[in-house]
């Protein structure tokens, strides 16, 4: 069966690295704008197994391009289709925390379900759902971890070996665990208390423990940069020689990067999840592995 990949806006030159790693083409999909707001989607030439490279941040918009995607490529012959969602959004409403709030990833799980055969998405924010096919009933998912990809980056640096990996909440300690095993570091993770969509507090514990060491700070997503001010900001009190930053997903405008600065911050990169001035840490190697049973027989 004939394999293609289609992506569209700021994620293309992702997709198009990933499709010449699988040996598969890549078409771009066409959006147009009409005067009252509404869209018009062209898809490229369908095939038996199309893989949509969507990155879902900023995703009102992207939500809508991928039903419509999905209703012209269905009915041009696509008998399977695999989304590569690096971000997924909508994940962190996970339960309604008042009365009467819609619970988003249910919502859009179900609405994901009904479009696609499969689901592929990095570090997806699970932190109350125990895995990501109870996100999407009835077809295929893979949260892939970034991990590995982001300790191959690090690992050719030559980390201070006194660096502490970090991460800002209880919730952070798989991934950081993860990492810090990786590289060989030791690590430890704060308690966040959340007062709304901007202020946090963070406490981490012991500042013994921080003292005049190097701090690598391992969140997710930065997304209205305030649990990694707030983070940063404590770090260097408890006396860090120096906070630098890896995530998954920076959904932040790039004009915050002085923000960190400001706060102390002396790096912050992120993984080719979302694209962003951030981005140093490229995914090709776990999504390619995780699509390579698409491909196969193709060659
Ligand atoms: C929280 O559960 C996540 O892991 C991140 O710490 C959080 O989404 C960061 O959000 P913000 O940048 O808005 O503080």
């Amino acid at each position: 069966m004939s394999v293609v990949l289609q992506g569209f806006g700021t994620g293309l030159s992702d997709a198009a690295r990933l499709a010449a790693r699988l040996g598969i083409p890549l078409h771009a999909i066409a959006l147009h704008r009409f005067p009252d707001g509404e869209m018009r989607v062209t898809v490229g030439p369908a095939a038996g197994t199309v893989i949509l490279y969507l990155p879902l941040d900023q995703p009102n918009d992207k939500l809508l391009a991928l039903i419509l995607a999905a209703e012209a490529l269905r009915r041009e012959g696509a008998a399977r289709l695999v989304l590569v969602a690096p971000y997924l959004c909508y994940m962190r409403q996970d339960i309604a925390f008042h009365p009467g709030e819609a619970i988003s990833q249910k919502a859009i799980g179900r609405l994901i379900s009904g479009l696609v055969d499969r689901v592929v998405t990095v570090d997806a924010h699970l932190h109350r759902t125990a895995a990501i096919g109870a996100v999407f009933p009835g077809i295929e998912a893979d949260n892939l971890s970034a991990m590995p990809a982001i300790a191959t980056m690090l690992s050719g640096e030559g980390l201070d070996p006194a660096t502490l990996v970090l991460g800002p909440d209880s919730e952070s300690r798989p991934w950081v665990a993860d990492l810090a095993g990786r590289l060989g570091l030791d690590h430890a993770v704060g308690e966040k208390i959340r007062h709304g969509d901007r202020a946090v507090e963070i406490v981490f514990g012991d500042p013994s423990g921080i003292k005049g060491r190097p701090v690598l700070l391992v969140d997710d997503i930065v997304s209205s940069g305030g649990t990694l001010v707030t983070a940063a900001k404590a770090l260097l009190a408890a006396g860090a020689s120096a906070v630098d930053v890896v995530i998954t997903h920076a959904l932040f405008p790039a004009g915050m990067i002085a923000t960190f600065t400001a706060a102390g911050v002396r790096s912050i990169r992120s993984t080719h999840a979302v694209p962003h001035p951030t981005n140093a840490i490229p995914l090709d190697a776990i999504l390619a592995s995780a699509l390579t049973r698409e491909c196969q027989g193709l060659k």
